[in-house]
């Protein structure tokens, strides 16, 4: 088999694909000198809450903020205990903590979303909250989340960062609890030029705090009426936004394409333990942010890769949140900690070819052969 080259994501191409657009997007946006909260900025707005189902998306610098912004427009704060899946980003746990909160991690299940059966366990009089992570574009089980929510009285958030069009029972992902980010780093299934996030939310009152938190605590009419801070969504990212949103719909076929070869090319190896299929979902719609494989000898299967030009990686540079012991966190999650042995992340990106993902799959069936 000849050697290629598949690195797990392409990030010149991000820019590339589109060079001719985006250069007259840049120029459009500069000639208009429309920098700070445009009219670029309410179309993504608007198109992103219509798409998603709910009644308000703001956009804000980062995911990162977004999720901080929406605990906070939400009411939690002081020492509120707000549980969430310690498979995410250490972002998901800064939001809780950054808010005046108390993150307190639980395990990740065989979907390596959040642990259903993980939450009453760790549920407190500070409890407040539970904070899934629609991980790798898949919703956590909502229905479960919601009642054990309503029979502890705590409110719902979601990082659904890597989950933009992800559905559960139809429903789209960000729409389901108080307050929801969504990403748009570069790698991200729409990605801008830079960072950029947005929140969504469906309660009139956490909306209009939101506006303030994202610009220093200024109302409408530029008065300051609280503490703020600046997470706006720069105006030529969201400019770009609405170029890539359009052709969105594409974007995840796809992807979803991609997965679904990736399900014919491997399911008959045992050793390796793939994502469900597109093809037989259920009540899920996934938008595979992810591939995210289990395999027992990954390291060993990684290198092998790497030797044939497939870049692979782990997903948080291979740990889960709490451990990172360095940020407080004393407990230990046996089963999440043995799954961080077995993960990594195979190639989906979009400028793949379906060759690409071929020779992706033949590499792993040699490694097995
Ligand atoms: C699960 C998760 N949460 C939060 C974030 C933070 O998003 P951002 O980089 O836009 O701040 C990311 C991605 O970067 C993520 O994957």
């Amino acid at each position: 088999m000849e050697i290629k080259t598949v690195p797990f994501f392409n990030y010149p191409y991000v820019y590339s694909d589109d060079e001719d657009r985006i250069l007259d997007i840049i120029a459009d946006v500069g000639r208009r000198g429309a920098f700070i909260m445009q009219e670029d900025l309410t179309t993504i707005e608007s198109n992103i809450a219509s798409y998603c189902n709910t009644k308000y998306a703001v956009g804000v610098a980062n995911a990162t903020d977004g999720l901080q912004l929406g605990l906070m427009a939400g009411g939690i704060g002081k020492d509120d205990e707000v549980i969430f899946c310690s498979h995410t980003m250490v972002a998901t746990a800064s939001a809780i903590y950054f808010a005046g909160g108390v993150p307190v991690p639980i395990n990740t299940n065989e979907a390596h979303t959040l642990d259903v059966e993980d939450i009453e366990r760790v549920i407190t009089p500070k409890t407040r909250a539970i904070m899934p992570t629609q991980l790798n574009g898949r919703i956590s089980d909502m229905d479960a989340i919601q009642r054990l929510a309503n029979k502890h009285n705590l409110l719902v958030f979601e990082d659904a960062a890597q989950a933009l069009g992800a559905r559960y029972k139809g429903q789209y992902a960000g729409t389901f609890g108080v307050a929801s980010a969504i990403s748009f780093y570069p790698a991200k299934t729409l990605g801008c030029l830079g960072d950029a996030g947005i929140v969504l939310t469906n309660d009139d009152e956490v909306y209009a705090k939101l506006l303030q938190l994202r610009d220093h605590g200024r109302d409408a009419t530029g008065e300051v009426v609280s503490w703020g801070m600046n997470s706006r969504l720069d105006n030529l990212q969201a400019a770009i936004l609405d170029f890539r949103f359009k052709s969105y719909k594409k974007t995840i076929q796809r992807r979803r394409a991609i997965a679904s070869q990736y399900h014919s090319q491997l399911s008959h190896l045992n050793e390796l333990k793939l994502p469900p299929s597109p093809d037989g979902e259920g009540d899920y719609f996934d938008v595979f942010q992810n591939y995210e494989v289990e395999a027992e000898d990954r390291d060993k299967l990684r290198e092998f890769l790497s030797e044939r030009g497939v870049g692979t990686i782990l997903q948080w540079g291979g740990k889960a949140v709490h451990q990172f012991k360095k940020l407080g966190f004393t407990n230990s999650l046996p089963y999440t900690e043995a799954l961080f042995e077995k993960m990594f992340l195979l190639p989906l990106h979009l400028a793949m070819s379906d060759d690409d993902v071929s020779y992706v799959a033949h590499c792993i069936d040699k490694y097995y052969r």
